[in-house]
Parts: C-alpha cells; structure tokens; sequence
C-alpha cells in the first residue's frame, strides 16, 4: 500500500470479538494498527497490540501519545471497548450504571478528547465509535446498556458538526447481534437474581438475547464494513450492519408510530403488556 494511503489507525477493546476483527482486517490491508485492551497478550498477526483501560484518564493519554511517538499522526480512531450491564432499570444500583457509562460513554469520550488535537493539527481524521442497534432502540433488562449507546449517539451528532470545519469526520457502526465474548463479559445487576420483581422475566429475556447473539454475524462483518469506511473521503452519520431481519427493525423504529415499534420489541423478547 502507498504510503498516504496506509492509515494509522488506534482501536480501543481489540483483544476479542469486533475489536480484534477490525484491527486484523485493517492491519491486513496495509494499515498500521494499534490495538488497545486492558491486559493485551501478543501482538496479532497483523497488528500490534498496547495497554489501554478507557476508564483511566492516564492510561487514555499514554497510549494515544505511544502511537503518537511510533508514527507522528493518528488518522483513525475506532471506539470499540465495551460491555453489557444487565437488569431491570429498577434493579441496577446507581454505581452499576455508572460502571456502564464510564467505559461505554466516558471511555469513548476520554479518547475524543486525547486525540482530537492531533487530528485538529493534521486538517483531517476519523472518529468511529461503535454503537449498536441498542443505541438506536430501548432494550428490555438492557435499559443502562441502552443509555449508555444513545449518549454515545447524541455525543457524535455533535462532534461532527463541531469537527467539519477541521477535515475530521465521526460516523457510528450499529451492530445487531454478533457473535463475540459479549456474553461471558456481560455482567449481571447484583440485584437482578433472586428476590427481584423482574426475576423470571428478566432470566426468560436473558435467554431470547444470548440465544439471539448465538445467531449473530460473525465480527468479520463489522470489520469489512469500517475497512470500506476508513477508505471513504466522507462519511454518513450512522451505518448499521448484521442480520437483515435486524437492520429492518431498525428502519422500522422511523415509520412506525412509538408504541407500535414498543410492541413489536417487546414480543420479539417475548414480553406482552398486562
Ligand atoms: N457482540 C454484539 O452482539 C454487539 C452488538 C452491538 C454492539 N456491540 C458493541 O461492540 C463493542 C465490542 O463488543 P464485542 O461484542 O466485540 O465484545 P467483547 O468480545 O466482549 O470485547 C470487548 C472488548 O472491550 C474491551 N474492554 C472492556 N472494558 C474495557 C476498558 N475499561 N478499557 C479498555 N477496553 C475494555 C475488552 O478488552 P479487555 O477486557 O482485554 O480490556 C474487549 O477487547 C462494544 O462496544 C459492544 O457494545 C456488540
């Protein structure tokens, strides 16, 4: 790959699923990939792989400047790490949801912030930050999963409006149901076991959504879908990718009217009203 052709490229929560997709396939096609995790094990096969907890302020800071010293620019920035809080809105205690919000939301955010200087600097960039279909509907016992991606969506409006004027562009990929660790990472509201009003609910749906997630696509699919974003001029403010079944929901949130889209969720869950 020429050389003003090949991106520098940064993915934060490349260890497993979506992440480590994205930065082999990139890493493939001739991009210099940096792949972030927590506790990173060996370099893959086509990308090299540095710590980053996007809860840490620091950490954020020290890993955008190593790639900053490796290679002098920082052209793509791909928000990836995340994880699902489980439970009934009722049951997540307030310092759950902000667990949910610190990586999921202020982990993002943390890393817009270290990197749009750069990007400012150099009049061009792109921001990716990996939504879901969560992010564009309320999920039943995901409601702070949920939050967390619509704070995520509204913050990249935003940023984009702000950052035109600097050549930098920010879009968001909305995965359906794909098939990653996101199940062994999930973690369960401490009050959603026994004891809870939404017990039996809550488990039923639970396992409507893993069985669901079972079916996805596989993580590849994401990954060719921001390769061919990372190669545009410009991009569109969100793209979905997954199961066609799923990305029609998502066009049917739009023209239907609020609490016929609500029904049909909630039967897709297996949940009915009174
Ligand atoms: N799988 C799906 O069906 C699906 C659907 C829609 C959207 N998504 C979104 O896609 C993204 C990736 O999900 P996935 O399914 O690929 O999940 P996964 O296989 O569970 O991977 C999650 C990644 O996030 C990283 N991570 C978690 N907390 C972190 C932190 N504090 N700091 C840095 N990295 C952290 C993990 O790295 P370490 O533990 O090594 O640090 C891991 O690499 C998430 O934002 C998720 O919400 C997934």
């Amino acid at each position: 790959m020429s050389k003003s052709r090949r991106k520098v490229v940064l993915i934060t929560g490349a260890s497993s699923g979506i992440g480590q997709a994205c930065a082999e396939l990139l890493g493939a096609h001739g991009h210099a990939v940096h792949g972030t995790s927590r506790h990173p094990r060996a370099d893959g096969a086509h990308h090299r792989m540095a710590v980053l907890d996007v809860t840490d302020e620091d950490s954020v800071q020290r890993a955008v400047a190593s790639v900053l010293a490796a290679e002098g620019r920082l052209d793509v920035v791909v928000n990836c790490a995340g994880f699902v809080m489980a439970g009934a809105v009722e049951d997540v205690s307030v310092e759950e949801a902000q667990r949910q919000m610190d990586t999921n939301f202020f982990g993002a955010l943390r890393v817009c912030r270290a990197v749009l200087p750069t990007m400012r600097a150099q009049r061009s960039g792109l921001i990716v930050n990996i939504s879901s279909m969560g992010g564009a509907a309320g999920l039943p016992f995901q409601g702070l999963y949920s939050a967390s991606k619509f704070a995520l969506e509204g913050m990249t409006e935003s940023l984009r409006q702000e950052v035109a004027a600097f050549g930098i562009e920010a879009t968001l990929l909305q995965p359906g149901d794909v098939l990653t660790r996101v199940r062994e990472y999930r973690q369960r509201a401490r009050q959603s076991g026994p004891g809870s009003a939404y017990q039996e609910a809550f488990e039923r749906v639970m396992n409507l959504v893993e069985s669901g997630e079972g079916a996805g696509v596989p993580p590849e699919h994401v990954a060719r879908k921001l390769l061919a974003l990372v190669e545009r001029q410009r991009v569109d403010v969100r793209y979905s990718v997954g199961r066609l079944s799923q990305r029609i929901g998502l066009v049917s949130k739009r023209l239907l009217p609020g609490r016929t889209f609500e029904h049909l969720v909630m039967a897709l869950h297996g949940m009915s009203r009174r």
